[in-house]
């Protein structure tokens, strides 16, 4: 079980930066000559991404969350196999946009219960957690703005709207604070730059 690279993730609620905050630790990572793979989910494999069709676009009320969970899940477990367990191996770093905190927090928020079954099929099917994640917090109305600013058809879930949004994020702060050895809450309401430089000091030690 050869565990050589380094798996980080980036959660949070919609608009709070984290695509941009894992592109620039991927940049910054490889500037320092490490190898870098900068993936997301739901996606980063071919199945995956697949999968991601059916989940992001559409209407807001097509799936249950039951159903969500078990594509998410399936998602995740195509990603882990093709690309995040390979680079792994291989000694790189993985560097992930969302992961199983999302669905912990997103689908669990749903309704109580199914947390538990999130946590349950993580523990059958995907076995793998990441060494840091990296919980980007700001509130939901200034995130929205955001998200709204960067247009797209991917709106299935921003569609759901703002009180959803704060129960998200108290969920993912909630998270973070039961696993501190594992989780940073960063302050995402600042300028890129400062978020970047504060993440890539977290990320230091444990390079390899
Ligand atoms: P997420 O992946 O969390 O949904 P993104 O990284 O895609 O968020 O950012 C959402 C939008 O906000 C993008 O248009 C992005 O350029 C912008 N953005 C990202 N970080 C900041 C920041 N620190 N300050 C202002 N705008 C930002
Ligand atoms: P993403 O493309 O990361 O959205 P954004 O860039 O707006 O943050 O993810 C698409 C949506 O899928 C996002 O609203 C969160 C949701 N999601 C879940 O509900 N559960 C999950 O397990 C994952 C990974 C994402």
């Amino acid at each position: 079980m050869a565990r050589r690279g380094l798996f980080i993730t980036f959660e949070g609620i919609d608009g709070a930066g984290k695509s941009t905050q894992a592109r620039r630790l991927a940049e910054t990572l490889e500037a320092a000559g490490h190898t870098v793979v900068l993936t997301r989910e739901p996606g980063g494999s071919a199945g995956a991404e697949a999968i991601r069709a059916l989940l992001v676009e559409g209407a807001a009320a097509r799936w249950s969350a039951e159903t969500e969970i078990l594509l998410f899940t399936a998602a995740r477990r195509d990603h882990l196999e093709k690309t995040i367990a390979p680079a792994l191996e291989a000694g790189k770093l993985v560097i992930c946009d969302r992961y199983t905190d999302s669905t912990r927090i997103y689908q669990g928020a749903v309704r109580a219960g199914l947390r538990a079954a999130v946590d349950a099929l993580h523990a059958q099917f995907i076995g793998r957690d990441p060494t840091l994640t990296f919980m980007l917090d700001m509130a939901p109305d200034a995130a929205l703005a955001r998200g709204v600013a960067r247009g797209g058809g991917e709106d299935r879930y921003e569609s759901m709207g703002a009180a959803f949004q704060a129960r998200l994020r108290e969920g993912f702060l909630e998270l973070a604070r039961a696993e501190p050895a594992r989780c940073r809450i960063i302050d995402a309401a600042r300028s890129p730059e400062a978020i970047a430089a504060e993440i890539a000091a977290e990320t230091r030690p444990f390079l390899p």
